[in-house]
C-alpha cells in the first residue's frame, strides 16, 4: 500500500483495533456499514495491488474482459505479443466503458461502443471517425490510460495508483509457499459465481478463523481439525496460515478420498496440509495437496460483495478418463454456502446501531492479522 489519506473512522476506534493481540477490538462498525469509509477503500485499498483475474480468462491474442466497477473499472487485454494490458476502462473521447464490467469480447482491436473510436491491442489509437482531417488532431495524445499490471503465478494484479510498492514487496514470502504447486500450469476447470450482502472484510475474516468450524462446518471438521494448524507471519501483503488432515483424508472432500491426482513435487508436509491464504486485498488462495481453488472478491457497496470461486486441477487429473472435480467443487460449495449464511448475517447483525466492536478469541489470529493490516491503512500508513 501507498501513503494515503486517512479513511472517515473514529481514531479511538483504530487504536483499540491495533492494540496488542489479546487486548484488541474488531474494526469500527463504520468499516463494515459507512458508504464513505467504503468509497475511501475503493480510492486507496484497491487502487493499489489488487487481483483483478487469471490470465487464463484471456484466451488468445484480442482477449479482452472488464472488470471492477465503476472508479475501479479496468479493461484486461491480451495483445499481439501474448501480453496482457491493463487500461483504465474508459475511452479517451467522452469517457464510455469500452465494455461493460463482466464483459468479454475477442476481436483485433478495441472498439467504443459509443462513436466508435478504435485502439489497437497495446492501447494506441488507430483510428477516431471524422477526425482525419483536422490539422490539430494528434492520436498520439489518445491512447488508453495504461495501468501497471503483474501476472504472478497466471494470477493478474493490477495497481491503478502505479504509486504502490514494488510487486516484490507486495508478495514478499509467498514464492516459496505458492510456487510449489505452480498454478500457473493448473487448469481452471470449474467455477461459482456468489453475489453476496455483505461487506468484502466480512469474507476475509470469516475465512481467516475456523473457530466458527465446529460450530457451522460439520463436513469440514471431520476432514480437517479445526484448532489443527496455525498461521504464518509473512513480510509482504499477503496472510494466511495451514491446517492438517485426518491421516486418513488425502484431500479436502466430503469423503477425505481425492478424485484427481496429487500434484508433482510437493513436500510431505504440503501432501498433509491445505494452505489458507489471503492476497490482500481481495484474493483468497486455498492450496490443496491435487487442486488449487481461489476466491477473488469485487467489492460492489458497502454491503455487496461479488466472489468467483474457482478450482483448478493439475494436466494429470484432467487426462484421466473418468476426472469428476466435483469431489472438490460440491464440497466447498457446500462449505461456502454454510460460510455466507454465516457472513450476511453478520452484515445484518452489524447494521444495528448497537452493535460495537468485539474482542478476538485465542484461535482469531489470522484475524487479527488482517484486522491490523486494514486498520493502518486506514490511518494512513503501511
Ligand atoms: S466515448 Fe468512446 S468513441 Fe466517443
Ligand atoms: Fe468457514
Amino acid at each position: 500500500m501507498f501513503k494515503q489519506t486517512p479513511a472517515p473512522v473514529p481514531a479511538d476506534d483504530l487504536a483499540a483495533s491495533l492494540a496488542p493481540f489479546g487486548q484488541s477490538r474488531m474494526l469500527p462498525r463504520e468499516a463494515y456499514v459507512d458508504p464513505a469509509v467504503f468509497e475511501w477503500e475503493k480510492r486507496n485499498i484497491f487502487a493499489g495491488w489488487h487481483c483483478v483475474g487469471h490470465a487464463s480468462d484471456l484466451d488468445g491474442a484480442g482477449a479482452q474482459k472488464a472488470v471492477g466497477a465503476g472508479a475501479n473499472g479496468i479493461l484486461l487485454v491480451r495483445g499481439e505479443d501474448n501480453q496482457v494490458r491493463a487500461f483504465a476502462n474508459v475511452c479517451r473521447h467522452r469517457g464510455h466503458e469500452m465494455l461493460t464490467c463482466g464483459a468479454t469480447a475477442k476481436r483485433r482491436g478495441i472498439v467504443c461502443p459509443y462513436h466508435s473510436w478504435s485502439y489497437k491491442l497495446n492501447g494506441e489509437l488507430r483510428k477516431a471517425p471524422g477526425f482525419d482531417a483536422a490539422d490539430a488532431f494528434d492520436s498520439g495524445q489518445f491512447g488508453l490510460a495504461e495501468l501497471r499490471l503483474v501476472d504472478w503465478h497466471g494470477y493478474l494484479f493490477v495497481d491503478p495508483s502505479g504509486s504502490d510498492v514494488d510487486f516484490d514487496l507486495h508478495v514478499a514470502g509467498m514464492e516459496d509457499i505458492i510456487g510449489p504447486y505452480r498454478p500457473e500450469d493448473l487448469t481452471v476447470v470449474a467455477r461459482h459465481s456468489y453475489e453476496l450482502e455483505t461487506n468484502w472484510k466480512v469474507i476475509v475474516e470469516n475465512y481467516q478463523e475456523c473457530y466458527h468450524c465446529s460450530t457451522i462446518h460439520p463436513e469440514l471438521s471431520k476432514i480437517s481439525p479445526p484448532t489443527s494448524g496455525e498461521n504464518l507471519d509473512l513480510p509482504g501483503d499477503w496472510i494466511g496460515g495451514w491446517m492438517s488432515m485426518i491421516d486418513e483424508a488425502e484431500t479436502m472432500s466430503l469423503s477425505g478420498r481425492s478424485g484427481g491426482v496429487a500434484i508433482k513435487g510437493l513436500s510431505e508436509q504440503e501432501l498433509r496440509t491445505v494452505m489458507y491464504l489471503v492476497g490482500f486485498p481481495n484474493l483468497l488462495v486455498s492450496l490443496h495437496p491435487d487442486y488449487v481453488m481461489t476466491h477473488l472478491m469485487t467489492p460492489l457497496g458497502v454491503d455487496r460483495t461479488h466472489v468467483e470461486c474457482a478450482w483448478a486441477f493439475p494436466k494429470e487429473a484432467l487426462d484421466k478418463p473418468d476426472f469428476d472435480p466435483s469431489y472438490a467443487v460440491d464440497f466447498w460449495d457446500l462449505t461456502n454456502r454454510q460460510d455466507w449464511t454465516a457472513c450476511e448475517s453478520v452484515q445484518r447483525g452489524l447494521s444495528s446501531p448497537h452493535a460495537r466492536p468485539g474482542p478476538l478469541a485465542p484461535d482469531e489470529d489470522g484475524v487479527y492479522q488482517f484486522v491490523t493490516r486494514v486498520a493502518r491503512a486506514y490511518t494512513g500508513s503501511r
